[in-house]
């Protein structure tokens, strides 16, 4: 069995390793794939937009590849998915109408209320004036949000007053484009943040190990807001009879609300939650697609073939897949990013050590690297994912660092404290 996986980040690289690893995929085209996709044995990169359907529609036909996993929401949004299964190609990521439940917030919360689904309370304006007038009867701490895709830059939490006033400000005066035509205002949530990635064939929908990722750039969660600086699963905060009800209270009632508004989504659903202290699951944002880093920490735990759960989602039979088998373990990923990083980094830099920081269970992603000629440089401000199994939680981040000690380019950043939520945790089981 063939497949593409199409983008270019430590998401799509996990994608294409778990692929490979089952016997029964000979090989993964990745569209436009990175330095670590390269390398990867059975593995070939092709240079070509993750957005041009037509020329992944003819990669796929040419191939005679089984199946599409689509990584990224930016080609979902533009409508990849459809055009693919126009030509009868089997595709992992929902269309551009299911698509919406990430690329616009206000359709998100829509379906949300509609399908009664717990998330923060809300509401949408297409002017200034009237959120401006908004927040100021709110008050703050309030958190402001451009409707549309924004690339991970369109979400203020304002602690102050002066901070939502200027993010509703910035997004009326055209600093997100389109994507801040309308702003959604919403409550200010307190708890842990957890990642419930879950599959869907549209009928059914399946739950993947709660993950945790670490949105800051700094230390103590502190700085600029990122792509994700790393990220473990399982994690203690969303033990199993909370994720039943977020699959009770969260998954079942979106799918059906995707379901009534006649949407055929077949991909994976991410909820983003946050579990209150009161210990309830709210939903915070839905994305069409894997988390990143997330999917770093989740696969190297699946030991069902990844092939299947997206063949079974492609063809509607996930009802009758039996459950999900997972190591008894746990993962870790730490993310090195180049420095100065989510502001202006460097490209470009040397990156060396992979071959001797990786063993049977550390394997390191790339999420910004190409390779040329042999040299294995970075392309971009998150650069390697880098992730490790063992056992238990201190003992997997324990070797993600040192595979880390043992990877080398300039400037290179990484957050020491990724899992300080669940030490936390765990000498304080409640809090
Ligand atoms: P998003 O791009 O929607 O994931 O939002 C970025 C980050 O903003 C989230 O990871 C949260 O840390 C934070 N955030 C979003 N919505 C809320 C909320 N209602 N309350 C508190 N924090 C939020
Ligand atoms: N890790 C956050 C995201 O994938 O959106």
């Amino acid at each position: 069995m063939k497949a593409i996986v199409v983008g270019s980040g430590g998401r799509e690289h996990a994608l294409a390793w778990k692929l490979l690893r089952s016997p029964k995929v000979t090989e993964v085209v990745c569209i436009p794939g990175n330095g670590g996709t390269a390398l990867l044995p059975n593995c070939r990169n092709v240079a070509m937009a993750e957005t041009d359907a037509e020329g992944i529609a003819r990669c796929a036909l040419v191939n005679n590849i089984s199946f599409v996993l689509v990584g990224p929401e930016q080609p979902l949004a533009q409508g990849l998915a459809d055009a693919l299964r126009s030509e009868e190609i089997r595709v992992f990521g929902p269309g551009k109408k299911g698509a919406q439940i990430e690329a616009s917030k206000a359709w998100a919360k829509d379906l949300m209320a509609e399908a009664n689904v717990p998330t923060a309370a809300a509401a949408v304006f297409t002017d200034a004036e009237s959120a401006l007038l908004y927040v100021q009867q709110q008050g703050a701490p309030i958190v402001v949000k451009a409707d549309g895709l924004a690339a991970g830059k369109g979400v203020t939490v304002a602690m102050t007053l002066d901070e939502a006033i200027s993010a509703i400000k910035a997004a009326f005066s055209g600093q997100f484009g389109a994507a801040g035509d309308r702003v959604v205002i919403e409550e200010f949530l307190t708890g842990q943040e957890v990642s419930v990635l879950a599959v869907t064939d549209s009928q059914t929908i399946r739950p993947l190990l709660p993950a945790q990722d670490h949105k800051q750039i700094g230390e103590g969660d502190t700085g600029p807001n990122t792509g994700g600086m790393g990220a473990y699963a399982p994690t203690p905060v969303m033990p199993p009879a909370l994720l039943e009800r977020v699959q009770k209270e969260v998954l079942e009632p979106t799918l059906k609300g995707l379901q009534d508004r006649g949407i055929d989504y077949r991909g994976v659903l991410y909820a983003g939650l946050i579990v209150t202290p009161a210990g309830d699951p709210k939903v915070i944002e839905f994305n069409c697609r894997f988390g990143d880093p997330e999917t770093q920490a989740v696969l190297p735990l699946l030991e069902t073939p990844l092939e299947d759960i997206v063949m079974a989602c492609c063809e509607q039979r996930l009802a009758s897949m039996p459950p999900f088998v997972w190591k008894n373990a746990a993962a870790a990923c730490v993310v090195m990013a180049a420095e100065g990083y989510p502001g202006d980094y460097k490209k470009g830099l040397a990156i060396d050590g992979i071959a001797t920081a990786e063993d049977a269970e550390t394997v390191v992603f790339h999420a910004g690297t190409r390779l040329s000629e042999g040299e294995l440089t970075s392309t971009g401000g998150r650069v390697l994912g880098v992730s490790a199994v063992a056992p238990d939680f201190s003992s997997a981040l324990a070797k993600a660092y040192s595979a880390i000690d043992k990877i080398q380019f300039p400037g290179s950043y990484y957050r020491r404290d990724i899992g300080h939520r669940i030490k936390r945790h765990e000498s304080a089981p409640d809090g």
